[in-house]
């Protein structure tokens, strides 16, 4: 009897391999990492293209997370979008050639998202996309261009909230490929929460810091914008402690700059926290400060009020759940506004209607696992 069909497919273990650089891909691929480990026979690798290499900026995720040591690291470091999307797209381009994994998957918008993408494409190797069609609408950002390119390029999309499919469907996506799988981000944040056995709980009204990320390229660097955005940051410090941890992008701009010695006497600058320590920051944050996306989705699911210095979102659920507001047109409204959010009330951490609809429930790594699965 001939039976080499079934027999090869039995034997055969897919290879999944996860593609992670920067700081905010690290959260979104552990619970998927995690996941896979409990699918027997199929092989999940980490490659770490070095997009992010800095011990504050990577490492220590790794730690935080539980992760195991990447598999595989390229090492690529930093460079113009040319420079470190090339670099990241010869590096990846040799190592799937010698290993031909079965399923490459990339995570958010970052350099090192597009890059596997394109050689993946180019290989005829399938591709997943976990946050897949977030759009803010802004082509200016490099973030928007690498989500429009990788979108294009996958044959399956995860997408974290309900402006993803619309946006996908939109783009003339097959609504066969889009799955909706939650977040795996707070998948991340809702495990680490168990881990600190924190309950969730904001600190009462009128207490609490202000806590402030900035480091996209259009707040940061301008040298007037960025003095705009100093000059409100010791406004709020008149009230209350403000904590900064500066990303690297943002320190040396403010190094360039006598905005950063200013900053510096009003406000607490400290390097890039640990996962762990970021959160719980958040955790006694009477208001976030940030142009971050993750921080805006980790803050809608804490509760905690969060004012994004943007014009626009790519992730609308945010501002649906009523945690999050953008930044208001008129000059001089940014104090007024952190004023009114600080003074609102927000579902404690995990209960947002919004956010359980669109399943930010800490499952959405075993959903992602078993599309991946299902598809490979
Ligand atoms: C990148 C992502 C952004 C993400 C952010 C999270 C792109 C286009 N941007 O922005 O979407 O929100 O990561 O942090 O992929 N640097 C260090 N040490 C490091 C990493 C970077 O000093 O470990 C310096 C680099 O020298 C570079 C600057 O920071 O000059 C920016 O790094 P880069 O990875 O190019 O972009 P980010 O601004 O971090």
């Amino acid at each position: 009897m001939i039976i080499r069909g079934p027999v090869v497919s039995l034997l055969a273990m897919p290879e999944i391999l996860h593609v992670v650089g920067a700081r905010p891909n690290f959260m979104k691929m552990a619970p998927v990492h995690r996941a896979l480990g409990a699918h027997a026979g199929v092989t999940s690798r980490i490659l770490h293209t070095g997009q992010h290499y800095d011990r504050l900026m990577s490492d220590v995720f790794f730690e935080d997370l539980q992760l195991p040591a990447p598999d595989v690291s390229l090492g690529v470091g930093s460079g113009s979008h040319a420079e470190q999307t090339a670099g990241i797209m010869i590096g990846f381009e040799r190592h799937v050639l010698a290993e031909r994994p079965d399923f490459v998957v990339v995570y958010g918008d970052v350099n090192s998202t597009v890059a596997a993408a394109l050689v993946c494409a180019k290989f005829g190797i399938r591709l997943a996309h976990v946050e897949a069609g977030l759009r803010s609408f802004d082509r200016t950002m490099p973030e928007e261009i690498n989500r429009l390119v990788t979108d294009a390029l996958a044959d399956l999309l995860l997408v974290t909230e309900p402006s993803g499919r619309r946006n996908l469907e939109r783009e003339g996506v097959a609504p066969a490929k889009i799955v909706e799988t939650g977040n795996c981000m707070i998948d991340s944040l809702a495990g680490l929460l168990a881990r600190m056995g924190a309950d969730g709980r904001r600190p009462r009204e009128g207490r609490g810091l202000v806590l402030v990320t900035l480091h996209r390229p259009s707040n940061v660097d301008d040298p007037a914008r960025l003095a705009t955005l100093a000059s409100f940051l010791e406004a709020l410090a008149r009230d209350r402690e403000v904590l900064f941890p500066v990303h690297p992008r943002t320190r040396k701009e403010l190094a360039a700059s006598a905005t950063g010695d200013r900053l510096a006497q009003a406000v607490t600058l400290v390097e890039p926290l640990r996962y762990r320590d970021f959160v719980a920051r958040m955790l006694e944050a009477a208001l976030i400060v940030t142009d971050s996306g993750g921080v805006q989705e980790e803050s809608a699911y804490l509760g905690v009020p969060c004012l994004t210095l943007r014009t626009t979102t790519e992730r609308p659920i945010t501002v649906d759940a009523g945690t999050n507001v953008l930044e208001p047109n008129a000059v001089g409204g940014l104090l007024q506004q952190a004023r009114q959010l600080i003074a609102g009330h927000y579902p404690p951490a995990g209960q947002n209607p919004v956010l359980l609809r669109a399943k930010w429930d800490g499952k959405a790594g075993v959903r992602v696992a078993e599309a991946l699965v299902g598809a490979a």
